[in-house]
């Protein structure tokens, strides 16, 4: 279910009848989408319900980058794969004791560190730290990584060889197939698709910009 294919994951911060739309326009053009607070706060997790029942191929990741303290993010995680989730994004710097809690419950991308500048900040010190206690757990099934920092993929990629999805094409910077050169099995892009005038043909260029770009096997 989440082994790339198209490597696009399509992040939809947009309303929750926008995403669903999307969501079924894009349903197996693209291995899957991502939804966060912009759908759940606007409908709870019946918008996580609306957008997951209309996938049919493509897989449906939840992005509330929980990060509270192993109960409550557990009981969190319970909620998004109740609603038809199949994999939710956890903060890794809360420590392997939260990412073990919410990884008994579904499949987890833990988020080793962000694309934005301010991560450089504090988040990249504990890039490595946070993936080697964090990959041995079952559960874990990769980590996300930044885009737009491909050395901070690649530093990943040195020590995992489970999956990594990187945020921060398009809008924040990132060309296309950055990511997935560095070591990246899948890249999320949110408004340069969902922003698009066609968002079908804004997935399909940038799907085959990453083909193009993708490292020998
Ligand atoms: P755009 O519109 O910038 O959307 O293509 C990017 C999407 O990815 C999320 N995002 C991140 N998620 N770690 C994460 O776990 C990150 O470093 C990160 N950077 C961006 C963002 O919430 C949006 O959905």
């Amino acid at each position: 279910m989440l082994e790339p294919d198209t490597r696009l994951i399509v992040a939809l911060d947009v309303s929750p009848d926008r995403a669903v739309e999307i969501a079924e326009t894009l349903d197996g053009y693209v291995d899957g989408f991502k939804v966060g607070y912009e759908v759940v706060l606007a409908e709870g997790a019946a918008g996580i319900e609306r957008v997951a029942e209309v996938l049919e191929e493509s897989f449906l990741l939840v992005d509330l980058k929980t990060a509270d303290i192993p109960e409550i993010s557990r009981s969190i995680v319970e909620r998004v794969s109740e609603a038809g989730a199949n994999a939710a994004i956890v903060h890794g710097f809360v420590g392997p004791d939260v990412v073990e809690e919410c990884a008994e419950v579904l499949p987890v991308f833990v988020v080793a560190t962000m694309s934005h500048p301010g991560a450089r900040e504090f988040y990249d010190r504990a890039c490595r730290d946070i993936v080697k206690a964090c990959d041995d757990i079952d559960g874990v099934v990769g980590y996300v990584a930044p885009a737009t920092r491909p050395e901070r993929v690649r530093e990943v990629r040195k020590i995992t060889d489970k999956l990594i999805a990187s945020p921060g094409v398009g809008a924040q910077g990132a060309a296309p197939g950055d990511a997935v050169r560095a070591g990246a099995d899948f890249e999320i892009v949110g408004r340069a698709i969902t922003e698009a005038h066609d968002p079908v043909e804004a997935a399909k260029d940038l799907t085959r910009a990453m083909r193009t770009s993708r490292p020998a096997e």
